[in-house]
């Protein structure tokens, strides 16, 4: 097992379809105790217990500090020691340019980009005492290519800032034995964008991906575990695809 005996926390794991849930149940496969951090308190307890014994399902809003805060609080006196954090918690919303608002701009970087930096400014403490930690970031294939598959350009500003930020915080804290990672995927058959991608749009989509198909969450999951394991122990400030080829670069 890639994980035996580590801690994790995922954020915004408790979607019953989505990529941070896939990813706890193959961290739990993996023998890891799992924390899933979600906006929705009541599915993330849902979520924890349908991945057995051991693991915590805590409401957490990424966006608000203080709730990050508390949330990491608990895990760590219920875990002893965090091993490893997966910002997952992600928003999206298919606007053009024109049509953003201030309301759109400011709920899509709170969730997206600042909740990336505040679950990790409550986790990153814990795993420096230890001199050890991987933390994996989500971005996306729209950072890397301007959008122009479901969410708007804002989306695609703050997944970019996911990947400046999660950079620089590899070189800061890279001494302190901490990893970072993104991971960039393309477009993954989740509640996100359930219903809301037509038949016609997934046929234009399709066109331009090698491999033919969409992505599972279990395709992410498996990248995510990947960063999360000494497999990757000299891997940090890496970005890596999973988009069937979508985007070759
Ligand atoms: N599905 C895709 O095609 C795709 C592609 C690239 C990147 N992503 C990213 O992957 C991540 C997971 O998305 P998914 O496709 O599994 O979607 P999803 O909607 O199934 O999961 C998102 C989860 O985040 C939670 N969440 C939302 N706001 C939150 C907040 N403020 N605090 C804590 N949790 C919150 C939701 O409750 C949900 O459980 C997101 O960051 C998304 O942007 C998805």
């Amino acid at each position: 097992m890639l994980l035996s005996g580590k801690t994790a926390i995922i954020s915004g794991a408790a979607s019953k379809r989505g990529i941070g849930l896939a990813t706890a149940r193959r961290f739990a496969a993996e023998g890891a105790r799992v924390a899933i951090l979600d906006i929705d308190a009541a599915a993330a307890a849902e979520a924890a217990a349908s991945l057995g014994d051991g693991h915590i399902g805590l409401g957490c809003n990424v966006a608000d500090k203080t709730s990050c805060n508390d949330a990491v609080a608990q895990v760590a006196r219920q875990f002893g020691v965090i091993d490893i954090l997966i910002n997952n918690a992600g928003i999206t919303q298919p606007v053009k340019l024109l049509d953003i608002t201030p309301e759109d701009w400011e709920r899509i970087q709170d969730v997206n980009l600042k909740g990336v930096l505040f679950l990790s400014q409550a986790v990153i403490p814990h795993m420096r005492a230890r001199k050890s930690g991987s933390i994996a970031c989500m971005s996306s294939v729209s950072a890397q290519r301007g959008g122009g598959i479901f969410g708007g350009p804002h989306y695609s500003a703050a997944k970019a800032g996911v990947l400046g930020l999660a950079k620089a915080m590899a070189r800061e804290f890279g001494a302190d034995g901490i990893r970072v990672n993104c991971v960039t995927p393309g477009l993954i058959g989740t509640d996100i964008t359930a219903g809301k991608l037509t038949d016609e749009m997934k046929a234009k989509i399709l066109e331009g991906i090698p491999l033919n198909r969409l992505g599972t969450a279990e395709d992410v999951a498996g990248i995510y575990t990947f960063l999360a394991s000494d497999l990757s122990a000299y891997v940090t400030g890496a970005v890596i695809d999973v988009n069937g080829g979508m985007l070759i670069h």
